[in-house]
C-alpha cells in the first residue's frame, strides 16, 4: 500500500473531492496513519483485537449481529449489501461499541457491482488494461455507494486447464496478461486516490489454486518454488506493487500445504520479499478445511497454525474467535502475532476513511446503479471481448440485404446466464439480451424459435427451427453454456457444447441458409466439430448486462472485432492442459500426426516421434492471443535497436503495421521473446508486451515497442532472479503462433 500521503497531496485531494461529491480519506503521512493505529492498538483488550480478526457473513450464521457489533466481536461482514443495513451495523459499531471502530463491509464483486461486465476471462481478451480499470471503477462506484467498501477481486490465479470452473474468473493462462489485468482491477477498484468510492481490492487465491490436478475444483496442486516464482506469483507481486490493500488465501494445498496455513508464502514472500502491510484474509471456512486436509486435528488447532503462518483474518471458521484467547494464554500464540493482524487490519479501514466516513447516503447511493455511462461502458467492453474466431466473409452481416433474421439457441435469450459466474448483485432485468437487441433494432425482421430452451436439453429432431431457418436470410445461433456451468466447484470433464447444441447447428446448416454462431460460456469449450457448420463463429465468454447490443454491433459491423483468446483453445479436452508458452521438450512436436499411418502389428518403435498425441497432435485449435478482424493486419521491417543488450538496457523493436483492408480496425500487437538456453529449460515464447492500436482502411504505422530488458529475468537453478546472458529471439505478431523471430543477444 505505497500512498504517497503528504501534506500538498492531502490538500489538493481534499479540493478535488470538494468539487467532486466525493469525500477525501487521506490519512495524513505514513507516520502520522502508524501513530494513529498504534495509539487505537494500545486501547484494546485480547478481545477486542480477535474481534476485529473475526468475519462473519451476513446470512443469519450468527443469531444476534447487533450484540455481536457491540461487544466488538466482528471485525468485517461479507455478504450485506443493503445501505440502510449497512448503516445500521455501522452505527452500532461508531456508537454503541467501547472503540468505536468502524466495520468493513465486502463483497463478491467480481465483474461489475449492479452494471454487469464481461467475466474475468471476458476482460482479458480485450487486451485492455485501460478498459477493465475503467470497469472496475464504476463497479467500485456503484458498490461503494451502497456501503460495500471491500471487494474479493481480483482473482489472480493462472488457468491451464479449462476443466476448471473457475477459469471464468481469471485472466486465462498467461502470467504477463494477469499481471497487467492485476494492476488495471487495482487501480480501479481503489481508485488512484484513496476517496470514499475506494473499494480495497483483495487478491486472490494466494497461491497456484488455478493448477489443481485434473481441472477439478478444491484439488491439491504441486506447484514447484520455481513454478510458483516464475508464473504463479508474479501477477500477485505486481498487484500488490499496484497497491492491493488485501490478499486472500487459498483452499488448495500446494505440495502438501494448505495455503491458509503455509508460512513461506504468507511470510517469507508476502511480507518480508514483497514488504506487503495489508490484510490478509482466508477463503471462506478454508481455515476449517485444513481440518479435512489433514493438516489440524481441531478448529483450535488450524486457528493456531493458521495465525502462525500469517493469517490476520478469518472468514466463516470461526477458529479465530473461538480459540485465539486460550492459545494466546497457553502460549501457542504471541499476543504480539494478534497485535501485528489487527495492525493491517487498522491499517485498511483507516485508510478507506470508514472512521471518518462510515455512512453512505441511501438515496445518492441508489441514483449511481445502472447509470448510462455505465451501461455504455459495460457495452463498449463486451464489444472489445468478443472474439471472432471464424469468417469466411459472413459478417459483418449487411442489414439492408436481410428481410428476416432467425434467431435461435439457448443463449439468444438467457438474461440471468448472460451475467455469467459470480454476479451476485448483477440484476436480468436490466440485461439486454442478443434478441432483445435485435429485435429492438431490426423490428418486425426477427424470428425466434430458441431450438433448445436450454444448453442441457436433449433433442434428436429440430423441425422448427429448421423450418424456420428455411424462411430467413440469416441464422443467428447463440449457443454455449449457462452461468451455473462454471466458477466455483462448476467442472467438467467434457467440453464440447453440452446437450444437443452441436445437433442443433448442424441440423441449421442443413437448412442451406447462412449461419453464424456466437458462443457464450464461461471457459474456451472444444467447437472443432462446430467449426464446418457456421460460416462464421463469435466468442463472447459470458458478456454482461450489455452483450446484447454489443453482439448485434459486432455481428452487423458497427464494431469491428478485435478481443484475442485470453487462452489456448484445445481441441479436445484430453489435450489439457495445452498452453502456449510450454517449456521445449527434447522432442518438439513438428506437426506429424501417426495414427493413420500406423500399421497393424506395427513394430514397437519411438526412433522419431515427438512429444504428441497419436490422434489429436499437440497443437491447439486457437493459439493463445488470436482472434480475427473484419479487416487484416500486416506486420513489416521488424528491427531490434541493438542486436545485442546489457541486463539494465532498454530493449526496442520497431515495426510498420499496416491495415490492409477497407475498414478500419484495431490490432492486439503482441511481442513475445524466447530465452534459447538457460540455466534451466525455458518456455518457447512469453508474452511480454502488447499494445492495442487502432488504425484507419489501409493506413500504415511505425510503431515501437520498448521492453526493459530486466523483464527478462526468471529464478534459475542457483533460486536468484536474474536475466541470464545468451541468445534471444522475439517476435511481433498477433497470436502467439504468428511471425518470424528476430534475434538479439543479452551479455
Ligand atoms: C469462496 C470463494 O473461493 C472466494 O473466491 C470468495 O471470495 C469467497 N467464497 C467469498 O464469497
Amino acid at each position: 500500500m505505497k500512498y504517497t500521503r503528504t501534506l500538498i497531496l492531502a490538500v489538493l485531494i481534499l479540493l478535488v473531492t470538494a468539487c467532486s461529491g466525493q469525500k477525501s480519506t487521506t490519512v495524513g503521512s505514513d507516520a502520522e496513519l502508524e501513530k494513529r493505529i498504534e495509539k487505537l492498538l494500545s486501547r484494546m483488550t485480547l478481545s477486542e483485537k480477535i474481534g476485529q480478526m473475526n468475519q462473519v457473513s451476513a446470512g443469519g450464521e450468527i443469531s444476534n449481529y447487533a450484540e455481536a457489533l457491540r461487544n466488538g466481536q466482528i471485525g468485517s461482514i461479507l455478504n450485506e449489501v443493503d445501505p440502510v443495513k449497512i448503516n445500521e451495523f455501522q452505527r452500532i459499531c461508531m456508537e454503541e461499541s467501547r472503540l468505536g471502530i468502524p466495520l468493513l463491509v465486502g463483497r463478491d464483486v467480481i465483474h461489475g457491482f449492479h452494471t454487469i461486465f464481461p467475466i474475468p476471462l471476458g476482460l482479458a481478451a480485450t487486451f485492455d488494461p485501460a478498459l477493465v480499470e475503467e470497469g472496475a471503477r464504476i463497479a467500485s462506484l456503484e458498490a461503494t455507494a451502497q456501503g460495500v467498501r471491500w471487494t474479493f477481486s481480483p482473482m489472480l490465479d493462472i488457468a491451464r486447464d479449462p476443466r476448471w470452473g473457475r477459469i471464468a474468473e481469471g485472466s486465462g493462462e498467461d502470467t504477463y496478461l494477469d499481471a497487467r489485468m492485476a494492476e488495471a482491477m487495482v487501480r480501479g477498484y481503489q481508485g488512484t486516490v484513496l476517496d470514499t468510492t475506494s473499494m480495497a481490492a483483495c487478491i486472490k487465491h494466494f497461491v497456484g489454486y488455478g493448477a489443481a490436478e485434473g481441472g477439478r475444483d478444491y484439488n491439491s496442486t504441486f506447484l514447484t518454488e520455481r513454478q510458483l516464482r516464475n508464473i504463479y506469483l508474479p501477477p500477485f507481486e505486481a498487484a500488490v506493487k499496484a497497491g492491493a490493500m488485501t490478499l486472500m488465501t487459498s483452499f488448495n494445498d500446494n505440495d502438501g500445504v494448505p495455503s491458509t496455513g503455509n508460512t513461506f508464502i504468507l511470510k517469507d514472500v508476502l511480507r518480508d520479499e514483497w514488504s506487503f502491510d495489508g490484510l490478509v484474509v482466508t477463503d471462506w471456512n478454508s481455515m476449517g478445511e485444513m481440518i479435512a486436509h489433514g493438516f489440524g486435528v481441531d478448529r483450535k488447532d488450524v486457528a493456531s497454525k493458521a495465525v502462525n503462518a500469517g493469517v490476520d483474518m478469518d472468514m466463516m471458521t470461526f477458529g479465530f474467535i473461538s480459540h485465539l484467547e486460550e492459545l494466546v494464554a497457553s502460549g501457542a500464540v504471541k499476543e504480539s502475532v494478534i497485535d501485528e493482524a489487527v495492525r493491517h487490519i487498522l491499517r485498511v479501514k483507516f485508510l478507506l476513511g470508514l472512521f471518518e466516513h462510515p455512512y453512505v447516503d441511501v438515496a445518492q447511493g441508489q441514483a449511481v446503479q445502472y447509470d448510462q455511462s455505465h451501461l455504455e461502458a459495460a457495452r463498449r467492453t463486451a464489444e472489445e471481448s468478443a472474439i471472432l474466431l471464424k469468417n469466411d466473409g459472413v459478417l459483418p452481416l449487411k442489414a439492408d440485404d436481410i428481410r428476416t433474421i432467425l434467431v435461435t439457441g439457448p443463449m439468444a435469450n438467457a438474461p440471468h446466464d448472460q451475467l455469467g459466474t459470480w454476479s451476485f448483485d448483477g440484476e436480468k432485468s436490466h440485461t439486454i439480451t442478443p434478441l432483445q437487441a435485435l429485435r429492438e433494432r431490426f423490428p418486425g425482421k426477427v424470428i425466434y424459435v430458441p431450438g433448445l430452451r436450454y444448453s442441457r436439453e436433449n433433442r434428436d429432431r429440430f423441425d422448427d427451427v429448421v423450418a424456420a431457418a428455411r424462411r430467413a436470410d440469416v441464422v443467428l445461433a447463440f449457443l454455449g453454456e449457462e452461468a451455473i456451468l462454471s466458477g466455483e466447484a462448476h467442472c467438467l470433464a467434457d467440453l464440447n457444447l453440452i446437450g444437443s447444441q452441436s445437433e442443433l447447428l448442424a441440423a441449421l446448416k442443413a437448412a442451406g441458409k447462412p449461419v453464424v454462431a456466437t458462443v457464450m460460456a464461461g471457459r474456451p469449450l472444444t467447437i472443432e466439430r462446430d467449426l464446418p457448420n457456421c460460416r462464421a463463429m463469435v466468442y463472447a465468454f459470458h458478456p454482461g448486462t450489455m452483450g446484447g447490443p454489443a453482439l448485434a454491433n459486432i455481428l452487423f459491423g458497427d464494431v469491428n472485432p478485435s478481443g484475442k483468446t485470453p487462452v489456448t483453445f484445445l481441441r479436445t479436452v484430453g489435450q489439457a492442459p495445452l498452453y502456449y508458452a510450454h517449456n521445449m521438450t527434447g522432442r518438439p512436436y513438428n506437426g506429424e500426426t501417426l495414427l493413420a499411418a500406423i500399421e497393424t502389428e506395427a513394430g514397437q518403435t519411438s526412433l522419431g516421434n515427438t512429444s504428441y498425441y497419436l490422434d489429436y497432435g499437440a497443437y491447439p485449435l486457437f493459439p493463445f492471443g488470436y482472434g480475427l478482424s473484419y479487416t487484416t493486419f500486416s506486420y513489416s521491417g521488424i528491427s531490434l535497436g541493438q542486436t545485442v543488450y546489457r541486463p539494465d538496457d532498454i530493449l526496442e523493436v520497431s515495426f510498420t503495421l499496416s491495415n490492409m483492408g477497407e475498414r478500419e480496425g484495431t490490432e492486439v500487437v503482441q511481442v513475445y521473446v524466447r530465452d534459447l538456453v538457460g540455466s534451466i529449460t525455458r518456455p518457447v515464447k512469453e508474452l511480454k508486451a502488447f499494445e492495442r492500436v487502432r488504425l484507419d482502411a489501409g493506413e500504415s504505422r511505425s510503431l515501437t515497442v520498448r521492453i526493459p530488458v530486466s523483464d527478462l529475468a526468471f529464478y534459475g537453478l542457483d533460486g536468484v532472479k536474474k536475466v541470464e546472458t545468451g541468445d534471444f529471439q522475439l517476435w511481433v505478431a498477433g497470436d502467439s503462433a504468428s511471425g518470424e523471430p528476430v534475434s538479439f543477444k543479452v551479455q
